[in-house]
């Protein structure tokens, strides 16, 4: 066994929640590598595991009490070896409480505290009982990543900002996440550099707020969300730009511009609306009513008349009546989406509505099957719209069945096509043939006609 051999850990990452979570497991196992840990898929064995948690919903907070529980049995049987930490969200919110009610964690480490897990790791070998970090500290985790990322794929997740001051009436992510701020523009350009050396072609960039982007430029001044895509869309091989999530209010002009002009800009955006009812939209303290939200979907049609749109929705905020719902119902309809994601309200401890008397559970249970049956109704239209017509799609890798391509539409639409040899990495026109609710089956129109 070779010393380098003797010397490796093993690091099994569980990731909940959102895509900037799957983000930052991605670069805690980076950060670690260097000190001797390695990834494995099972945590049975593992020296380490992570769990990487989402506060958002009271269901994703149990779902990380009982993740724990499971390993806290893999841990007695491992003789009490495994080191387990428990970051994110839910690290963040209640790291005392969850010292308390699972003292068998050894770490607790907040979402701004990452860069610090080696040396917490060495605390936490020192020291018999939980170690918590849930500082937000004044350096920034993104200046501490080492620069030999594992590539992610043709796909690549790439956060550019984190946090929020918008304190929307039910959202935790403020004081999870803290204080919205900015990565420099240099710093994500040379990331996105490294990644699309490393074998991306499609780079979606992440923050909770995303488009209220406002990094420091190379040119000393701050560059909005449409300069930073602009710079990163003069990267040769970079093919298709991404951006999630965006909030309507910051859809600035140039913004919403750039979807006319850019054609890395991919017809296709996230622009949660949570409501349709401007009284509840006030009392969610969205700082926008309904009708502004048309004008941008409008505006954004003009500059991208092929634009789709996907969204989220709560029903059941503190307040909501049935006319508020159907005021929502009404602005489903009136806009017409591709994609959404809904979700019945859940109070969090610590937000403003979670104060206030709440709505019975079986009127949230009847409002989002409604929602829902509407929404999906939508998505299975927007699929069909596609039928015929000869669409340009990223080819990703192999698809389920022998003979078969896994491929991405510019909607996020997986696309399943009929090939025996991989195409990963490449755009090329495909007719859709079929559609399924959830997926297209495509036919290959030319392979050596590559789409830009
Ligand atoms: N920053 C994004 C959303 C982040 S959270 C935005 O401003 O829209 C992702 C989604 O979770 C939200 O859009 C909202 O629909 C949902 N969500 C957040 N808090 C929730 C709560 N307390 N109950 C139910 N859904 C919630
Ligand atoms: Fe949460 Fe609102 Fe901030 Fe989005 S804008 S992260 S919903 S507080
Ligand atoms: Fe969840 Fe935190 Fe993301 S609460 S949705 S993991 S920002």
């Amino acid at each position: 066994m070779t010393a380098q051999a003797r010397n490796t850990r093993k690091l099994h990452i569980l990731t909940h929640g959102c895509q900037m979570n799957v983000y930052d497991s991605a670069r805690m196992a980076d950060l670690l590598r260097p000190i001797g840990y390695e990834t494995v898929e099972a945590p049975e064995g593992a020296d380490m595991v992570i769990l990487n948690t989402c506060h958002i919903r009271e269901r994703a907070e149990e779902k990380v009490f009982s993740q724990l529980g499971r390993w806290r049995k893999l841990k007695e049987e491992q003789g009490g070896r495994m080191m387990i930490a428990v970051t994110g969200c839910v690290a963040q919110a209640e790291g005392e409480v969850l010292a308390k009610r699972a003292p068998f964690v050894d770490l607790v480490v907040g979402p701004q505290a990452y860069h610090r897990l080696p040396e917490l790791i060495a605390a936490a070998h020192r020291k018999t009982g939980t170690v918590i970090d849930t500082d937000f500290p004044a350096e920034q985790k993104f200046d501490f990543l080492p620069d030999d990322a594992a590539p992610q794929g043709v796909v690549s997740f790439l956060s550019i900002q984190e946090g929020c001051d918008k304190f929307c009436s039910f959202c935790v992510v403020p004081y999870t996440r803290g204080a919205e701020s900015s990565r420099p523009a240099a710093s994500v350009v040379a990331e996105a550099r490294r990644m699309v050396a490393g074998g991306a072609r499609e780079i979606a960039l992440l923050g909770q707020n995303v488009n209220a982007y406002h990094g420091e430029g190379p040119d000393g001044k701050i560059w909005g969300l449409a300069r930073l895509v602009a710079e990163l869309s003069d990267i040769a091989g970079l093919e298709r730009i991404r951006y999630t999530t965006s909030h309507p209010n910051d859809m600035e002009d140039a913004l919403i511009a750039a979807h006319g002009t850019n054609p890395k800009l991919m017809p296709f955006l996230h622009l949660p609306v949570q409501s349709g009812s401007d009284k509840i939209l006030r009392a969610m303290n969205r700082k926008h009513d309904a009708a502004k939200f048309h004008r941008i979907v409008e505006r954004l049609k003009a500059a991208r008349p092929d634009i789709a749109l996907s969204s989220d929705f709560i029903v059941g905020h503190p307040g909501e009546t049935d006319e508020d719902f159907a005021a929502t119902m009404k602005l489903v309809k009136e806009t017409g989406f591709a994609l959404a994601y809904s979700f019945k309200y859940s109070p969090r401890p610590g937000t403003p509505a979670a104060g206030l008397p709440q709505i019975e559970e079986a009127v949230k249970d009847a409002r989002l099957y409604e929602l829902q049956a509407e929404l999906r109704r939508q998505q299975y239209a927007f699929n069909d719209s596609k039928l015929g017509q000869t669409l340009p799609v990223l080819f990703t890798g192999p698809g389920r069945h022998a003979n078969q391509q896994a491929a991405r539409s510019g909607y996020m639409q997986p696309v399943v096509v009929e090939h025996s040899t991989d195409l990963t990495g490449q755009i090329c026109e495909v007719e859709i043939i079929q559609s399924n609710p959830n997926s297209l089956l495509g036919r290959l129109v030319d392979k050596e006609k590559r789409a830009a």
